[in-house]
């Protein structure tokens, strides 16, 4: 087996020292968690933001879903990867955190791209499924307790061979641990195994962050 890298916080900062500049108010986002303390936690990290702008760009994905936006920096990521006819809707039910990341929005002159709905996710999905809406990624990162609902609206509102990409599948390595029985380490477990066994989408799970699974809609 080949060697595989921890990443603490100090090989998180090198990354960002030698990749892309963040954006400004991605930077911003970034100091405004920290000063909330151990809620910095939901956010994604950095690595994670360059990949979803990478994927974005490649694919040229110009219509994205997210749930959980918290402060912003994953939606704000996704936006800034996207092209001027791009847009991301963002749905929270955290009144608070939304109107703060509206107003990051709108400091780094990307609210055109981004429509927020803030109340329970499953209402909204639920929604757009009615309304026939068709996304090219949807991007999963709220309660684990409703991961593997979000995910099946993801392949119903994903295009064929669109993406689905999931975070916290990793469960800070917890998920690997047979030790480890806490009550979300085997939520994550069942829903892992859960995406494993679906075959409407072929997977992979990288090591970025927290676990990132990405799923293509078959
Ligand atoms: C991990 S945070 C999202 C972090 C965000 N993607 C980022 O990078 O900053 C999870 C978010 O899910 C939201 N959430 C939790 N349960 C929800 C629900 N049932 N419906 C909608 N949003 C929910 C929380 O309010 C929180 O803002």
């Amino acid at each position: 087996m080949g060697y595989n890298l921890q990443i603490t916080e100090n090989i998180e900062k090198y990354i960002e020292e030698y990749s892309q500049s963040l954006h400004p108010v991605q930077k911003e986002i970034i100091l405004y968690n920290e000063s909330l303390g151990e809620v910095k936690k939901m956010q994604i990290s950095v690595s994670q933001c360059y990949f979803l702008e990478l994927i974005i760009k490649i694919s040229n994905f110009k219509s994205v879903l997210e749930v959980g936006t918290f402060t912003g920096l994953s939606t704000l990521s996704i936006a800034l990867a996207l092209s001027n006819d791009g847009k991301i809707v963002a749905l929270d039910k955290d009144i608070k955190t939304n109107q703060l990341a509206v107003n990051f929005f709108k400091k780094a002159s990307q609210d055109n791209k981004i429509k927020t709905i803030v109340k329970p996710a499953l209402e909204t999905l639920q929604e757009l499924r009615n309304n026939n809406e068709i996304f090219d990624l949807v991007f999963i990162d709220a309660d684990k307790e409703n991961y593997k609902k979000y995910y099946d609206y993801g392949v119903q509102l994903v295009k064929k061979s669109g993406l689905i990409i999931v975070d916290n599948v990793l469960w800070h390595g917890e998920v690997a641990d047979p030790k480890n029985n806490g009550k979300f380490t085997n939520i994550i477990r069942e829903f892992n195994k859960y995406v494993k066994d679906d075959n409407k989408t072929e997977q992979v799970i990288l090591p970025l962050g927290d676990g990132f699974t990405v799923c293509r809609k078959l």
